[in-house]
């Protein structure tokens, strides 16, 4: 039902959208601080004015690491967390992904160097009801400049910060709410979660509630920001599906500063878009409502196996690729893997309502028998049953710990890949592994596996129900693989390992052919990113996009319709192209 009102609004929007685009009627940019036309300081302060005192200028980091702002102390303390995710979550502007903060104000480079907001929005709005939000929206579009929405930072592809730009802050908006949802698709319980919520937030309070409610691995992704709108993936999702599956209903703030909500029956096309359709390029979202699942126990596994000889390493690898397939024909059973050149540890397994550790373990003897036949040894091996899933979470995934100095690139490992290409697959993930860069180490290559068929998952997977790109179904596990950076690399490092990146992505392309890249782990800059990040969802998401956002003012690179938008250039701007003027 649901799934075709979606597809007859989609059909009807496709028609209008190429003429929107087509009539930009002159080479216009947006404007840049110093530019005749930004606002003025009294603008400003009006707009401050009506987000009630909320207006905060963006200031980078490392400033006190800088004249004429120098401050020992301070400066001390931001370099020895500057890897940290911790102070990027909480700043209005500052974003993790070095690539984007691009050493602009880099407190290693202090105290002669630049400081400067570089890629970081101007202002931010510390966003805490819809009229803050309201007034951002209306403000960046009859001043023609850039607006953002920055929530917790972590955004990879730098869709969270933008030169020039004002940023709407979502981080505050932490309400988290439980209730008994009704609809034409859905009767059960349900929760309403505030943009700025992230998983560590909200694991306890579903516990307290008796539910378990999806949030990412990485407990400080923001749930309905960047994970949700773009796929989001979690240790749930071998039960229940996707983040985009879970959702109900987004309470948002449009393109044309209306306060509203997309569900199946308000809104249809918006509400397919926003679930799984890319982050932060539709709507401003103020809070979304999702399924809640019942609690129960959980069990948890991991292991370790020392690399001693690379013949029997890699053999083992192989081994454990081939026996995910089994384990994807287990209800709910869920792993995530990493490999390096040194060692390769299951990080942990999820086996939702299990009663013993026996459950959790008798599906990998098999793997550990053929282990024994490859004589390779496990250097550690345990395994738990916890009360309840967030008791689980803090005894497997929370200890896992993320840092900011890195670079990322990824792929969806299709089944098919795995029973067909396993040679040439296994390959690819000895050459990724073996990066090496002088002093910083090696790459880690990050495996997450479920299986999120609607078999298993039910209807919100069927094609089309919603945005997630089609390969996610198709995928024994998503690979992400990361590569370190120092903390003061300069701009031609981060460069070329980027640039690596996007090579390594293009040979994992060849032995997956006709798949697809989890977009929120992955490159910005990759060529192939419209078919790579959406697939078969493209042309109708690019409708749903010109007819929400006709004038453009969510952007983002690789998001959809950006290219026809505007294009960046060297100094952050945003212009049309050429091609519209
Ligand atoms: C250390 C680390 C671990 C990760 N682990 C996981 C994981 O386990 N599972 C997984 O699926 N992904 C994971 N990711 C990827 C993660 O999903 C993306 O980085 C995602 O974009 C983060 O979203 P955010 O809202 O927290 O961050 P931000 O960087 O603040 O925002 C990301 C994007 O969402 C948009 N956005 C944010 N809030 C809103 C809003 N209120 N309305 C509209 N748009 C909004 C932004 O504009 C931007 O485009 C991880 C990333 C990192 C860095
Ligand atoms: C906005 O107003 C508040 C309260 O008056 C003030 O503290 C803050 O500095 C102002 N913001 C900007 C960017 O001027
Ligand atoms: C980073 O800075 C360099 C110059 O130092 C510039 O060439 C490059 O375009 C910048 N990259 C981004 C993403 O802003
Ligand atoms: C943002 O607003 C909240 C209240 O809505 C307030 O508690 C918080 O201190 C503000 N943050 C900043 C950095 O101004
Ligand atoms: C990255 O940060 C982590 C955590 O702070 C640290 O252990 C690691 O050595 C850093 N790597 C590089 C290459 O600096
Ligand atoms: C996924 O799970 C379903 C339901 O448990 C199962 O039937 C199916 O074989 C699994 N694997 C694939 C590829 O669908």
């Amino acid at each position: 039902m649901e799934q075709k009102t979606s597809k007859v609004v989609v059909s009807a929007l496709l028609a209008g959208a190429f003429g929107a685009v087509a009539c930009h009627a002159s080479r216009t940019c947006r404007y840049l601080p110093g530019d005749a036309g930004w606002p003025s300081q009294a603008a400003w302060h009006q707009l401050n004015n009506t987000v009630g005192g909320r207006l905060i200028a963006g200031t980078p980091l490392g400033r006190p690491c800088f004249e004429p702002d120098l401050n020992a102390a301070e400066c001390a303390a931001i370099k020895a967390e500057w890897t940290d995710l911790h102070p990027f979550i909480a700043d209005p502007v500052n974003v993790m992904s070095p690539y984007w903060m691009n050493n602009s104000c880099d407190p290693f480079y202090g105290p002669s160097g630049t400081c400067k907001l570089g890629s970081l929005a101007v202002y931010a709005i510390n966003v805490t009801n819809a009229q803050d939000a309201v007034a951002g929206v209306r403000f960046a579009s009859a001043n023609n400049i850039r607006l953002t929405i920055k929530n917790t930072g972590h955004d990879y592809l730098g869709r969270s910060s933008g030169a020039g730009s004002l940023a709407l802050w979502t981080h505050n908006l932490k309400d988290i709410t439980f209730l008994d949802y009704r609809s034409a698709d859905y009767t059960g319980p349900a929760a309403r979660l505030g943009a700025g919520v992230e998983g560590t937030d909200l694991g306890p309070v579903a516990a307290a509630h008796g539910y378990r409610v999806l949030g990412g691995s990485c407990p400080t992704v923001g749930v309905a920001g960047g994970f949700t709108q773009g796929g989001g993936h979690s240790p749930l999702s071998a039960k229940y599906g996707l983040g985009a599956d879970q959702v109900l209903e987004w309470e948002v703030v449009t393109a044309d500063g209306v306060h509203t909500t997309a569900s199946a029956s308000q809104n249809p096309a918006l509400y397919w878009a926003l679930r799984g359709g890319g982050a932060g390029n539709y709507a401003v979202v103020l809070s979304m409502t999702v399924k809640a699942h019942p609690d129960g126990p959980a069990a948890g596994a991991g292991f370790l196996i020392v690399n001693d000889d690379d013949d029997k390493f890699w053999a083992a690898v192989a081994a454990w690729l081939k026996h995910l397939l089994v384990l994807d024909t287990l209800d709910g059973y869920m792993t995530a893997f990493t490999i390096t050149a040194l060692d390769f540890a299951l990080d942990f397994a999820l086996l939702p309502d299990a009663a013993s550790v026996d459950d959790i373990t008798a599906p990998l003897a098999p793997f550990f028998a053929e282990l024994d036949e490859l004589k390779v040894t496990l250097a550690q091996s345990r395994a738990s049953v916890s009360a309840n899933y967030a008791d689980w979470y803090e005894t497997w995934a929370a200890p896992i710990t993320y840092s900011t100095n890195n670079s990322i690139g990824g792929r969806l490992i299709s089944r098919s890949a795995v029973q067909d290409r396993l040679p040439a697959l296994v390959a690819v993930f000895r050459d990724i592994a073996e990066y090496s860069a002088a002093e910083v180490g090696g790459s880690a290559l990050k495996g997450l596996a479920f299986n999120v068929t609607s078999a298993r998952v039910g209807s919100a997977a069927l094609p089309g129900a919603d945005a997630v790109l089609p390969a996610w179904r198709d995928a024994l596990f998503t690979l992400n693989f990361l590569i370190p950076l120092a903390e003061d690399a300069d701009w031609e490092t981060i460069n070329s390992g980027q640039a690596w990146i996007n090579d390594k992505q293009d040979e994992l392309r060849a032995v997956t052919p006709g798949g697809g890249t989890y977009m929120n782990q992955a490159t910005w800059d990759n060529p192939n990113w419209k078919e790579d990040y959406f697939g078969s969802n493209y042309k109708a998401l690019f409708a749903i996009k010109a007819a929400y956002d006709p004038e453009d003012l969510f952007w983002a690179d690789a998001a959809v319709g950006s290219d026809v938008a505007w294009v960046r250039a060297a100094d952050g701007r945003l212009c049309r192209p050429e091609a519209n003027t």
